[in-house]
C-alpha cells in the first residue's frame, strides 16, 4: 500500500493520502505528494487537482515522530512549491482535522473546501513550537492578521464555518466531501480559473495599527506565562507584516529552530506522547470484551459526586444520583444545576443543551435507583467504614454484571472490595475536583479487578474525554501519595521562613499556576487534617502541619471560610497576620531557626519529594511507567506542561544530580523523609534515565 495516491475522476487528479491513523505528513507521504502532482500537472487529459485523504482525517500534521531526527528530504518546502508551482488549478479537500503540517499544506493550494464538521489549526504552540512550513506566513496573507494571530499564537482550531467566513476556505461541502471538491476543481477548469497563489498576496492592511501586536502580548501575557513558543509565534506573525514572503519564511525558520532546540519542545511533546500511552497496559489483552456502559448511578451529591454525574451527563450518558435523603437529593440537582446554568450564561453551551443535559442527570433518595446502572460510582465521605458499608448496599442493589467503583483517593481497594461478593468488577476511580473540569481520573486496578472491567474503565474515561493513568492499590495511589512530600515540605518551609509568600512565589515561577500553600487553601485546609487526625501518629512529621493545624483548629479552613494560611476578606488573597504570627510562634515552639531561603531552595525541597516517590512507585509497580506519573502530575496538580512532568524534569536535571540533591538535603533534614529511592541510586549509578528504564522493561 502506498501512502499517496493517484486516481482519476474525469478529468480532474485525485491525489489521496493514505496514512492512518492521522495521514501525518512523514517522509513518504511528502515524496508521494510531490510525485502524483508531478504525474497530474504534465498529464494533458487532466484539467485540476484535488489534494484529500483517506480515513479519518485529512493530514493532521507533520510526523511528530520524525522531529529531532535528521531531515528526510524530501521535506515540507518541496512539497509546497510542487503544489503551489502547479500549472494547474489545485483544490484542497478537507475532512477531519486539518491540523499544522496539514493546513499548510492546504494553504500552499490554489483553493480549499471542506466537509462543514471539519475543524482547521495551527496547534504547533502546544508541541513547543511554531508552524514551520509557511504556514505563519501565509495564514495573515489569507485571513488577516487578527485571526492569524489567534490561532497561530494559542494553537486553538476553528471550524469550517469560521473559516469559511474568514476567506481560508472557499466552499463548506455538505455531502461527499471528495465528489464536492471534484465538481469544484471541474467548475474552476471550465471557468479557467487562475492559480490562486497565496505567496503573491499581501497581508491585509485594513484595522491594522502599530497597537496589534503589543495589544495582544498583553493579552496572551497570563496564558503564555513561562512559555518560549508563544512569543516565537507572534514574531513570526509580525515579520509576515513587515518582510517581503520569502524573507518571511526564512525568519519562521529561523524561530522555529530556536523553538526546536529550546527544551520546552522536548518536554511538551514527550507530553503529547505521555498522554497518549497510558491507556497502555503491558498486560491487558487487546481482544478483551468491554461492557457496555450507557447508564451510570452515583452515590453521593455533595461536591464530587455531583461533579461526576455532570461530567457523565455532558458526555451523553444516563446518570441516577442517590443521597442519602430527598433533601440532599435536591442540594445535588442544585449544584448541577447552578453550573449548567453558569455554562449557558458565558455562552460555553446552548440552553437547549443546557437542559438536555440536565434532564439525563435523576436524583433521588433510593439505592435501589441504582439497579439498572451498569457502572456504580461511590462518592462519598472519605471514611473506610462508611464505603465499606456503601459496598455492601451496592452489592445487595446492582445488577450483575454492573462494575463498582469507588472515588476514594487515599483508603484500600481491596478492602472495600472484600466487603462484596464481587470484588473482581471493583475499581478505583478517582476523579479530581471539580470533576467536570479537571481531565484526569486515575483508575486504580485492585488486587482482584478483572481484566475487563478495567479495560471497560480505560474506555469510559475516553467517552467522557477524560485522561485515564492507571495505579495499583496504595495509600493516595499515584498523585496524593506524591503529594504528601511535597505538602510536607512547604509546611516545613512556612516554619523556616516565617512566611508563606516566598514560598508560594519560587513555586509559582518554577511554572505552577499557584503555589503550594495557596492550594491548601483553595482545597481546604480541613481535608488534610480530617486525614492526618484519622491516621497512625508516625506516618507524618508532625512540625510539618504545626501551622495549618492550629489554623484548621480557629476555623480558618481555606478560601472557603474566607481566611486560611492567607486572607480572603474581599477575595483577594493578601498576607494574613496571624498566619505569621502563628508561624512564629510554632517555628519557636519546635526549635526551627527562621532564615531567608532561597528561591532554588524552596523549589528543590518541594519538587525532589515527588521525584522521589515517584521512583518508589515505579518500582513497586503501583505505576506502569515514568510517563504516566507525568500524565498524573501534568492533569491533575498543576505542573507545568512545559517541564513535562516530574519524571521527565528529573531526567532533563539528570538523576545523578537528583540523587546528590536528595543527599544534600538528607545531611540536613534528616534521612526519615529524605532517603533516595533505591531505583534513583541504581539508575544514576548506570547513567541512566527514566525514561530509559520504562524503554528496558518495554513499557514505552
Ligand atoms: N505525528 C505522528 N503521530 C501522530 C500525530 C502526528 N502529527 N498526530 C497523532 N499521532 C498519532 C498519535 O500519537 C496516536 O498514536 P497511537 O495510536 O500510537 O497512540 C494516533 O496518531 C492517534 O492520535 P490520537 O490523538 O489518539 O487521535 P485523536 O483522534 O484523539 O486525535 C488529532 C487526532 C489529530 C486531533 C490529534 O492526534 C492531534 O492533535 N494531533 C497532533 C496535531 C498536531 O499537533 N499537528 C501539528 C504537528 S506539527
Amino acid at each position: 500500500m502506498s501512502a499517496v495516491e493517484l486516481e482519476r475522476r474525469g478529468r480532474i487528479a485525485l491525489i489521496l493520502v493514505d496514512h492512518p491513523p492521522v495521514n501525518a505528513i512523514s517522509q513518504a507521504v511528502r515524496a508521494g505528494i510531490i510525485e502524483t502532482v508531478r504525474q497530474a500537472d504534465t498529464d494533458d487529459d487532466i484539467d485540476a487537482i484535488v489534494l484529500g485523504a483517506r480515513g479519518r482525517t485529512f493530514m493532521a500534521g507533520a510526523d511528530i515522530t520524525e522531529f529531532g531526527g535528521p531531515p528526510k528530504e524530501p521535506g515540507f518546502p518541496e512539497v509546497i512549491a510542487a503544489l503551489e508551482g502547479a500549472a494547474k488549478p489545485v483544490v484542497a479537500a478537507i475532512h477531519g482535522t486539518a491540523y499544522g503540517g496539514g493546513l499548510e499544506l492546504a494553504l500552499a493550494c490554489h483553493y480549499r473546501v471542506a466537509q462543514e464538521d471539519a475543524r482547521l489549526g495551527l496547534p504547533e504552540v502546544n508541541l513547543g513550537i511554531i508552524p514551520g512550513a509557511q504556514g505563519t506566513q501565509r495564514l495573515p496573507r489569507l485571513a488577516g492578521v487578527a485571526l492569524a494571530l489567534e490561532m497561530i499564537v494559542t494553537g486553538a482550531p476553528i471550524d469550517a464555518d469560521t473559516a469559511f467566513k474568514a476567506g481560508i476556505l472557499d466552499e463548506i461541502v455538505i455531502g461527499d466531501r471528495i465528489d464536492g471538491a471534484v465538481a469544484y476543481a471541474q467548475k474552476l477548469a471550465d471557468a479557467g480559473a487562475p492559480q490562486r497563489r497565496i505567496s503573491n498576496v499581501e497581508v491585509p492592511r485594513e484595522g491594522l495599527d502599530d497597537q496589534v501586536f503589543d495589544e495582544f502580548r498583553k493579552a496572551m501575557a497570563k496564558k503564555a506565562r513561562g512559555l518560549f513558543a508563544p512569543e516565537q509565534a507572534i514574531k513570526a506573525v509580525e515579520a509576515a507584516v513587515a518582510l517581503p514572503f520569502e524573507e518571511g519564511v526564512r525568519r519562521e525558520r529561523e524561530l522555529i529552530t530556536e523553538c526546536m532546540r529550546h527544551p520546552q519542545s522536548k518536554a511538551l511533546q514527550h507530553a503529547f506522547f505521555a498522554e497518549r500511552q497510558t491507556a497502555r497496559v503491558p498486560d491487558l489483552p487487546k481482544d478483551l470484551d468491554r461492557r457496555d456502559i450507557a447508564r451510570i448511578g452515583i452515590v453521593g451529591g455533595g461536591t464530587m459526586g455531583s461533579g461526576i454525574a455532570l461530567a457523565c451527563a455532558n458526555a451523553g450518558l444516563a446518570v441516577n444520583l442517590v443521597e442519602q435523603d430527598e433533601e440532599g437529593a435536591e442540594r445535588a440537582m442544585a449544584t448541577v444545576t447552578r453550573i449548567l446554568d453558569g455554562m449557558a450564561r458565558k455562552g460555553r453551551i446552548a440552553e437547549a443543551e443546557r437542559d438536555s443535559r440536565a434532564s439525563r442527570i435523576t436524583v433521588s433518595s433510593a439505592m435501589e435507583d441504582l439497579g439498572h446502572a451498569d457502572l456504580l460510582i461511590e462518592a462519598v465521605f472519605e471514611n473506610l467504614d462508611v464505603k465499606k458499608d456503601v459496598f455492601r448496599t451496592l452489592d445487595a442493589v446492582a445488577k450483575p454484571g454492573a462494575i463498582l467503583a469507588t472515588n476514594t483517593s487515599y483508603l484500600d481497594i481491596d478492602a472495600i472490595a472484600a466487603v462484596t461478593d464481587r470484588p473482581a468488577d471493583v475499581v478505583g476511580l478517582h476523579f479530581f475536583s471539580p470533576a467536570n473540569i479537571m481531565k484526569l481520573l486515575e483508575i486504580v486496578r485492585a488486587e482482584k479487578t478483572a481484566a475487563h472491567v478495567l479495560a471497560t474503565a480505560l474506555a469510559f474515561a475516553k467517552s467522557i474525554g477524560k485522561v485515564p493513568v492507571v495505579a495499583r492499590v496504595c495509600h493516595g495511589f499515584i498523585g496524593n501519595r506524591m503529594l504528601e512530600g511535597y505538602v510536607r515540605e512547604a509546611g516545613l518551609l512556612l516554619l523556616e521562613t516565617g512566611d508563606p509568600e516566598p514560598i508560594d512565589k519560587a513555586v509559582y515561577e518554577f511554572g505552577y499556576p499557584m503555589g503550594p500553600l495557596q492550594m491548601g487553601d483553595l482545597a481546604g485546609l480541613d481535608i488534610g487534617y480530617m486525614l492526618r487526625q484519622a491516621a497512625p501518629a508516625d506516618r507524618y512529621d508532625p512540625n510539618a502541619y504545626r501551622v495549618m493545624d492550629r489554623l484548621v483548629e480557629m476555623g480558618r479552613k481555606g478560601q472557603k471560610t474566607g481566611g486560611g494560611i492567607y486572607d480572603y476578606e474581599d477575595g483577594a488573597r493578601t498576607q494574613s497576620a496571624k498566619t505569621l504570627t502563628i508561624a512564629k510562634e510554632e517555628a519557636a515552639a519546635a526549635h526551627i531557626a527562621r532564615r531567608d531561603m532561597p528561591a532554588q531552595e524552596i523549589v528543590e525541597r518541594c519538587v525532589l519529594p515527588l521525584i522521589n516517590e515517584g521512583a518508589k512507585l515505579l518500582e513497586e509497580g503501583i505505576a506502569i511507567r515514568a510517563s504516566d506519573i507525568d500524565v498524573t502530575y501534568l492533569y491533575g496538580y498543576g505542573f507545568p506542561r512545559w517541564r513535562g512532568g516530574p519524571m521527565f524534569y528529573a531526567d532533563g536535571l539528570g538523576l545523578d544530580h537528583v540523587l546528590a540533591r536528595i543527599e544534600h538535603y538528607r545531611g540536613r533534614l534528616g534521612e526519615r523523609w529524605w532517603t533516595p529511592a533505591p531505583l534513583i541510586e541504581k539508575l544514576a549509578s548506570e547513567g541512566k534515565s527514566f525514561k530509559q528504564y520504562d524503554k528496558d522493561r518495554g513499557v514505552r
